[in-house]
């Protein structure tokens, strides 16, 4: 049996499952499984890796896309460089992990970025970055490719460049593309959302949400409202999840 899987803290309803389920029954792959495996504590994996023996790849989701790395053989170059594991290897008993956020991210950015910048104006376009965990690592590497420059706001100062308190009308007037990389709106707490001053959003302005489900959050609405350019993370969603598939279908060879 190739058995590959899905690993975070709360799973519920998995769009990966369904993705990779429906990708198996596609390509005729009657010996491939998906599964959830739900960790209450990262120093759980270890023992998974024991008890699942034909394992062949695994999906990381919140909270441990950072945490998982110690636990890891190895890593790919561009994983390394991001700092953030969202899919890893099972080959010969060793893991592997690797990034496709930053894939999956860079197809729903490329099509936000025009108008971002005043026609005759030379200002590259500011990004704020909401959150500080392993989406943001990918999406940070990400804006660093495209020469972007971004602030990280997060409710810590050690791990971000501004606390949410410190976002004001001024600092959105600058920041016009806004990504948000919390949970925040994610089902099943859809009512909750990033605590922006939103009225000081415009037409010039761009937003991000990497929550998929539900597609449209109360941060992408605000954002709608005020005539916002905006998109959702289903695209993102299905990128990485392409580009996992594509990795390990390689490492089966
Ligand atoms: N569409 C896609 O393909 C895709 C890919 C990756 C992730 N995502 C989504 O992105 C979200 C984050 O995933 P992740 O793996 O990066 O999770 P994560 O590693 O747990 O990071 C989330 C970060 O959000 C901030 N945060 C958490 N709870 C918060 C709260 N109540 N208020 C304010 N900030 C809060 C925290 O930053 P601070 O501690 O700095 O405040 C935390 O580090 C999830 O909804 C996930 O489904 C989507």
């Amino acid at each position: 049996m190739h058995r590959y899987g899905l690993i975070g803290r709360k799973l519920g309803h998995s769009f990966s499952k369904d993705h990779f389920t429906g990708v198996f029954a596609k390509t005729g792959l009657k010996d491939h499984v998906y599964d959830l495996f739900e960790l209450a504590d990262i120093a759980e994996f270890p023992d998974l890796l024991k008890n699942k023996q034909d394992l062949c790849g695994l999906n990381v989701t919140l909270p441990y896309k950072e945490s998982v790395i110690p636990y890891l053989d190895a890593m790919d170059p561009l994983a390394a460089a991001v700092g953030a594991v969202n899919t890893i290897v099972v080959k010969d008993g060793r893991t592997t992990g690797y990034n496709t956020d930053v894939a999956g991210f860079r197809t729903l950015i490329r099509p936000m970025m025009s108008g971002l910048t005043d026609p005759g104006s030379d200002v590259k376009a500011r990004a704020l970055v909401l959150g500080s965990g392993g989406a943001s690592r990918a999406v940070a590497f990400v804006l660093r490719e495209m020469g972007i420059r971004f602030r990280i706001v997060s409710r810590s100062r050690e791990r971000g460049d501004l606390t949410w308190d410190l976002i004001d009308p001024t600092v959105l007037r600058v920041c016009r593309l806004i990504i948000n990389t919390t949970p925040l709106g994610m089902h099943p707490d859809v009512e909750t959302e990033p605590p922006l001053p939103y009225a000081a959003l415009s037409a010039k302005h761009a937003l991000i949400d990497l929550v998929y489900n539900p597609e449209e959050t109360a941060f992408l609405r605000h954002g709608m409202e005020q005539g916002a350019k905006t998109i959702g993370g289903l695209g993102m969603l299905k990128a990485q999840a392409e580009e996992a598939w594509r990795i390990w279908q390689e490492a089966e060879k």
